[in-house]
């Protein structure tokens, strides 16, 4: 137990202490392999460094802007085109050099607890919990005592899909002799974001988090650092910090803050636009994303492409799946009904002749028959809606 308010627990199916990785851990998620990952072929890798890094994934914060679905799941399991962002995360992370991770959490800690557990990536992952939370720079100072060593440690924000290179970033910032290095990615609008002002150089020279005056194009944070120990030496212990508000500007004003430009792709699954919108532009791109039909569907299923179905789903013959529909695993859509333009959480039933469009579906919720779910509605985890039900379009439906 650490003093200070929060206690930082290391669960008991993680191992006392974190060993050094004997080589490359058996991944778990179904996208390994194939999926995905082959987009970040747009991004060449930079060699591996030879001893992995330690990780810290920032997994803590309340995610206000994903409600109601963020009510029952943490963001780090929200599904990215049918598979839990902490599959897509954890591969990202291995390929990056990045061996142990700290996920630090608070909100919905047991059930992260459980997906890590269930996943076997507990010789890999270990969970720091906030008792209150900690802001983005409070958990790195709390989990300190897990992350020994002088080698500087890499810490993502928990809600972004990218194919930021790790090796590289982290070979830049070494060879640099910042503090603290920040991946940046450029934006047309840079107003919801951290506005980073950098040199020829690439130092950062100025910092400014989600400003009203950012308006326009520019490089942003993009929540992916590398950081030295004595950056987490700067962080006051037992209260919430803000690393955008508080340290980066400070390190910024000594010169000690360095960019490195991104060119892939990058998005931030904090709100449920956007959330959506990066669903749909993954989809889009990844050809390999298209549902295997010779294993859960059959070819006479109509599914209207671009989509993807799950492992385990089942759809009736009579069913209209697409385009742009995201089924995750074990949805039943059945007969008569028609999902367009929809992401479906996993578990979800669809009763017979219902119209769902331009929707997000909780986890394990059921919607009964003959219901008409109108575009832009939000329906939250674990529900069901009664047999012909019509909600409006732009609905948010609560338990
Ligand atoms: P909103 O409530 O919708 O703003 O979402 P959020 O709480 O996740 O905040 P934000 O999107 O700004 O957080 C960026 C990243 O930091 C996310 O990955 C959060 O999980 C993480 N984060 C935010 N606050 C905390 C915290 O207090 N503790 C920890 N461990 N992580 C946090």
């Amino acid at each position: 137990m650490l003093s200070g308010r929060a206690e930082n627990r290391v669960d008991s199916f993680l191992p006392k202490s974190l060993p050094g990785r004997t080589g490359r851990q058996e991944f778990v998620g179904s996208f390994s392999g194939k999926g995905y990952n082959n987009i970040s072929t747009v991004n060449p890798r930079t060699e591996r460094l030879e001893e992995p890094l330690k990780g810290l994934i920032l997994a803590g914060g309340f995610a206000t802007r994903l409600r109601p679905l963020s009510c029952s799941k943490p963001k780090l399991l929200f599904p990215i085109v049918g598979t839990p962002l902490i599959d897509y995360m954890s591969d990202w992370l291995d390929r990056g050099n990045v061996g142990e991770v700290i996920l630090a959490v608070n909100h919905l800690s047991d059930k992260l607890r459980m997906e890590v557990a269930a996943r076997k990536m507990g010789d890999r992952m270990a969970l720091s919990v906030e008792e209150t939370p900690l802001g983005t720079g409070g958990p790195l100072r709390l989990a300190a005592s897990m992350m020994p060593g002088r080698e500087p440690v890499v810490v993502v924000n928990g809600d972004i899909v990218s194919d930021i290179d790790l090796n590289g970033l982290t070979r830049a910032h070494m060879a640099s002799g910042a503090e603290a290095t920040i991946a940046v990615f450029s934006v047309g609008d840079a107003r919801p974001f951290g506005l980073v002002t950098l040199d020829s150089r690439d130092q950062i020279t100025g910092f400014e988090e989600k400003s009203p005056k950012a308006q326009g194009p520019g490089w942003i944070n993009a929540g992916v650092y590398v950081l030295n120990h004595s950056v987490i030496g700067m962080i006051p212990e037992g209260r919430a910090v803000s690393l955008e508000r508080e340290i980066f500007p400070v390190l910024a004003n000594r010169m000690k803050l360095r960019g490195w430009r991104h060119n892939g792709f990058w998005y931030d699954i904090g709100n449920i636009k956007d959330y959506v919108a990066t669903n749909m532009d993954l989809l889009k791109r990844g050809d390999q994303l298209l549902p295997d039909m010779r294993n859960d569907v059959s070819r006479a299923v109509d599914v209207q492409q671009p989509s993807h179905v799950g492992g385990h789903c089942v759809i009736a013959r009579e069913a209209k799946v697409g385009p742009y529909a995201i089924l995750s695993p074990k949805v039943e859509v059945m007969s008569g009904s028609i999902i367009r333009d929809t992401i479906l959480f996993e578990e979800t039933t669809i009763d017979e002749d219902c119209r769902v469009e331009g929707a997000v579906i909780g986890e394990g919720t059921r919607i009964g028959r003959g219901t008409t779910i109108g575009r832009g509605s939000v329906i939250a985890g674990e529900i069901v809606i009664r047999e012909h039900s019509v909600v409006n379009p732009g609905s948010i439906v609560l338990n």
